[in-house]
């Protein structure tokens, strides 16, 4: 199902409303998080939210991150873990303990990913996966042909998506190779996915994904199994969409 919002503003405070009610649950609560610009007005609005709410301690989250780039420890200023303190962790006290992303700059790789993926179904899997989605179609970083049924893995990246994220890089030959990324199998296990989508740029993968079939070409058109996956979207991502499938999921719910 699409949700169409007039801008990413609006669809960014929609988003940090349901983040806030599944960070202050009073029962276990295990939300999958992701990175991007795309997150970044999410973030900033969930932080105003919860520091006007006053002091919280969020005792029943536990947060897993998405993925993270092999070779970048926590202090390199690209790696997600980086990202996550300076756009959310760090604002509202969630300590290290409650939040998790793989490591990579860990010694064993395949051991990590193989724990990644448990301590996730230890914790009786993800109650909520927020997403984003690159421009061919990538969820995580889960490329085009990844197979559905894959687990916390290593991905080597491709071309377009080191491209992609080269802009936040100042040297190309910087964008790391290589990254550890929650698979399809651990993404489609979670009970609710949003999937968001934001900006001209992405209008053809949005059209892409529209048109596709359930296809390990178009990693995030597994979602159309999903029985509880939302797509959400500003105008400018959902322009190339058929106009009545844009009417039809207009929303100003902000
Ligand atoms: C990276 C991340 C993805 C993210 C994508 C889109 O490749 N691995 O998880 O969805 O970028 O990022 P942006 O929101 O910056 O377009």
């Amino acid at each position: 199902m699409y949700l169409v919002f007039p801008t990413h503003a609006e669809l960014a405070r929609y988003t940090s409303q349901k983040l806030k009610t599944l960070m202050l649950s009073a029962v276990p609560t295990t939300v999958g998080l992701a990175t991007g610009s795309t997150m970044e007005p999410v973030y900033a609005n969930l932080i105003q939210s919860l520091q006007s709410a006053g002091p919280q301690d969020f005792k029943q989250l536990v947060s897993f991150n998405l993925d993270e780039y092999v070779g970048l420890n926590r202090q390199h200023p690209q790696s997600y873990r980086y990202y996550m303190q300076q756009h959310l962790f760090d604002h509202i006290g969630l300590p290290d303990e409650q939040t998790f992303l793989p490591d990579g700059s860990c010694t064993d790789i395949d051991e990590q990913c193989a724990w990644y993926s448990q301590a996730i179904q230890q914790r009786g899997g993800l109650d909520f996966q927020l997403l984003g989605i690159g421009t061919n179609g990538h969820i995580g970083f889960n490329e085009p042909g990844t197979p559905f049924d894959s687990r916390t893995h290593v991905v080597e990246l491709s071309e377009q998506t080191r491209i992609d994220n080269g802009r936040f890089f100042d040297d190309f030959a910087e964008v790391p190779t290589h990254a550890i990324t929650l698979g399809i199998a651990d993404i489609m296990e979670a009970k609710e996915v949003w999937l968001l989508i934001t900006g001209e740029h992405k209008a053809q993968t949005v059209l892409n994904y529209h048109r596709s079939a359930v296809d390990e070409n178009m990693p995030a058109s597994v979602l159309k199994r999903h029985p509880n996956a939302h797509i959400l979207l500003d105008q400018a991502a959902a322009t190339l969409l058929p106009a009545e499938v844009q009417t039809h999921y207009r929303t100003q719910a902000a």
